[in-house]
């Protein structure tokens, strides 16, 4: 039996539900209904009844969080009952009483999704709906998921599954900085690259392995349905964006439209820079019966846990961003305390300063405030 590292996640549930994404706006609801469905309206859960052309007895929801999405697709009659399991015992909590108080057959288990068992069947759906992205063990997860359905089950996955950690490559990240500089300057999104070490330190389980997902989804599942949904401009321009997020509908609309057009724009020129996608598929379970395959598989999965747990959580190499923004903390702090630079004599810093911050806050779109603002 393989090596199972300890898997870590977020220290508790007030970091999920508080932020403000980019599909708070309606109008960015139906953009991504549209790329999902073909329409506008209503949206992949109705999409998904009408696949099946019955109702699905149970599903099994994967890190299932408040539970919006169990007892919506209860009330909307996809499916008669579901089972969530969820790591966070305040969640698990909030989705169970919701359910009471609405008297929605919704029942939940809290358990680590990398390591627990999953409550017995039947079920015949089983839902991802921003939970692979949060997941370690991916291989492991989805073989377990592609065994629990019988031949004609479905999984419906719905999640982010760009880059690692929102490690955006320098391409994707200059092209939102371009359209974002030819928005108004108060719409304008701050684009601050997160930080790999501030990303573990706040939710280590936030974008784990988000860019191995589909790989992971497809060695299990025959997909039948895959839709990219987009997000390079949208997502990084709008999530957090309260100036858009508040703005009255007839200020913001067209800068909206602009921001979709430009997203729609990228993905059609370069489908690798996608950041969401909608998929469903049938387990596979000829792949369930190749021995040699899953063990290498599993092997590979858990040297590479292996390596991130001996690594402080971390599984890749820095992009030139993280390293460029690094960089541009660091000089930011130093000129706010006053302190010397890293920068080996004070001569080389004084011709090298002034040009370097600018061609960093050019590259990282980041601003510099205060008296950072001044290099000498
Ligand atoms: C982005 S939220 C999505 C929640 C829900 N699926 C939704 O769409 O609203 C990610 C969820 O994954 C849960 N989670 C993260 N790691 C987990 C793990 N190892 N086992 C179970 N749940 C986990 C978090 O607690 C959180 O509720």
């Amino acid at each position: 039996m393989p090596a199972v590292t300890e898997v870590v996640v977020a220290g508790g549930a007030d970091i999920y539900y508080r932020d403000r994404y980019w599909n708070d706006l309606p109008r960015v609801v139906e953009y991504l209904n549209e790329r999902a469905t073909g329409a506008p309206h209503p949206g992949w859960m109705h999409h998904l009844l009408a696949i099946r052309g019955e109702p699905f007895e149970r599903a099994l929801v994967l890190n299932s969080g408040n539970g919006w999405v169990e007892r919506e697709l209860i009330r909307l009659g996809v499916v008669h009952s579901a089972v969530g399991v969820e790591h966070q015992p305040a969640l698990v909590e909030q989705a169970r009483s919701e359910a009471e108080a609405a008297g929605l057959p919704a029942t939940y288990v809290q358990l680590d999704t990398n390591t627990g068992a999953f409550p017995d069947g039947p079920y015949d759906l089983v839902v991802n709906h921003a939970a692979g992205h949060h997941i370690a063990y991916l291989d492991r997860v989805f073989r377990r998921v592609a065994e629990l359905l019988p031949p004609n089950g479905i999984l419906a996955s719905w999640d982010y599954v760009g880059p690692h950690r929102n490690q955006y490559p320098a391409a994707l990240w200059e092209a939102a900085w371009y359209v974002n500089r030819q928005l108004p300057e108060r719409f304008r999104s701050q684009m601050v690259y997160d930080d790999v070490a501030d990303m573990i330190a706040g939710d280590p389980s936030e974008a784990v392995h988000s860019e191995l997902l589909l790989g992971v989804i497809n060695r299990y599942f025959e997909v039948f349905h895959h839709r990219d949904l987009g997000g390079p401009i949208g997502y990084l321009l709008l999530t957090h964006n309260a100036a858009l997020l508040d703005a009255a509908e007839d200020e913001a609309a067209e800068l909206v439209e602009q921001i979709l057009a430009a997203d729609t724009a990228l993905v059609e020129a370069d489908p690798s820079m996608n950041l969401f996608a909608y998929v469903l598929g049938r387990p596979r379970k000829s792949v369930l019966e190749d021995a040699a395959q899953l063990s290498r598989w599993t092997a590979e999965e858990d040297e590479r846990e292996l390596r991130a747990a001996a690594n402080g959580g971390r599984y890749y190499q820095p992009t030139l961003i993280a390293e460029l923004t690094a960089a541009l903390r660091r000089a930011e702090s130093a000129l706010a305390s006053g302190t010397e630079p890293t920068a080996p004599t004070r001569n080389r810093r004084r011709e090298a300063r002034p040009s370097l911050l600018r061609a960093l806050r050019r590259v990282a779109g980041a601003k510099l405030g205060g008296a950072g603002a001044q290099p000498g």
